[in-house]
């Protein structure tokens, strides 16, 4: 890490994109604490943890408070969202990162592990389209131990039920939209926040590359049913496949391998 680097406060970065991620989603912190339960009943209190599409490192931050002795690799293509994980965990052994594609066929031969434990994702796997995140269930399959456990929390809207959908979904943005005028940060103005620090400055343009306008990027992926999560985790190889977890907008797929 250069000087300059290490004079950032990494820590205010990751509270800066909790903050901006709960003005999508309210009960994300319950969210995590579902998965973490989930976790510890299937595989105990030291997991190793593959934190998929990891951003900042959300979930590892709350798998090592919880689990000091768990180790967590993160996963992720964004390079500014890395350098804000690798920066908050430079001095903890237990989490390293791996710059990945998860729409590449061989993204696990990158992994430093396998026989994971748990792989856990949150409000990521709808950036992909349906037919990739089913080959990657496949691949996941194939890095957990038996018995291991996966975990999806994202949103994941049931069409048979578009009035109800509608009418929270209405509900919902007039809450953003209170929020919003009492100063919450959205997605975009993050960006432009995390462009204007100089340290990050570099990784935002290069990220942009990649994904595109922040204004407009991931809009190509694709949302599931709970039940087509939990029949394409059946499908991949799982033994045992339900939903644990529901809210208003989201669902927690999870399944035993
Ligand atoms: C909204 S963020 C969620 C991050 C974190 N799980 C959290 O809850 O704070 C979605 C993440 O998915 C990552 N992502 C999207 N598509 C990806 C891909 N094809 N390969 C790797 N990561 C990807 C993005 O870079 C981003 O970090």
């Amino acid at each position: 890490m250069t000087e300059t680097a290490a004079h950032v406060d990494w820590r205010a970065w990751q509270r800066s994109w909790d903050r901006q991620q709960e003005w999508y989603l309210p009960d994300r912190e319950e969210r995590f604490g579902a998965m973490l339960d989930t976790v510890e009943a299937l595989t105990g209190p030291r997991p190793r943890v593959l934190d998929l599409a990891c951003g900042t490192g959300s979930i590892s931050d709350r798998v090592l408070a919880r689990f000091p002795g768990a180790a967590c690799t993160g996963v992720d293509l964004d390079p500014a969202l890395l350098t804000i994980a690798r920066g908050h965990f430079a001095d903890d052994e237990r989490a390293r990162f791996v710059t990945a594609d998860l729409r590449d066929a061989h993204w696990t031969r990158l992994l430093p592990h396998d026989g994971y434990d748990a792989v856990l994702t949150a409000t990521a796997l709808h950036w992909l389209h349906t037919d990739e995140l089913a080959a990657l269930y496949r691949q996941l399959a194939g890095v957990l131990r038996p018995g291991g456990v996966f975990a999806n929390a994202d949103r994941m809207p049931d069409p048979e039920t578009p009035r109800i959908n509608a009418a929270l979904h209405a509900h919902e943005k007039a809450r953003q939209e209170r929020d919003k005028a009492a100063g919450a940060q959205d997605w975009a103005d993050w960006w432009a926040a995390a462009a204007a620090e100089p340290v990050l400055a570099e990784a935002v343009a290069e990220r942009h590359r990649l994904f595109g306008d922040p204004a407009s990027d991931h809009s190509d992926g694709e949302m599931q049913s709970p039940a087509w999560h939990v029949r394409a985790l059946r499908e991949a190889g799982f033994a045992e496949a339900r939903v644990v977890w529901a809210s208003r907008h989201d669902a927690m797929a999870v399944g035993l391998r």
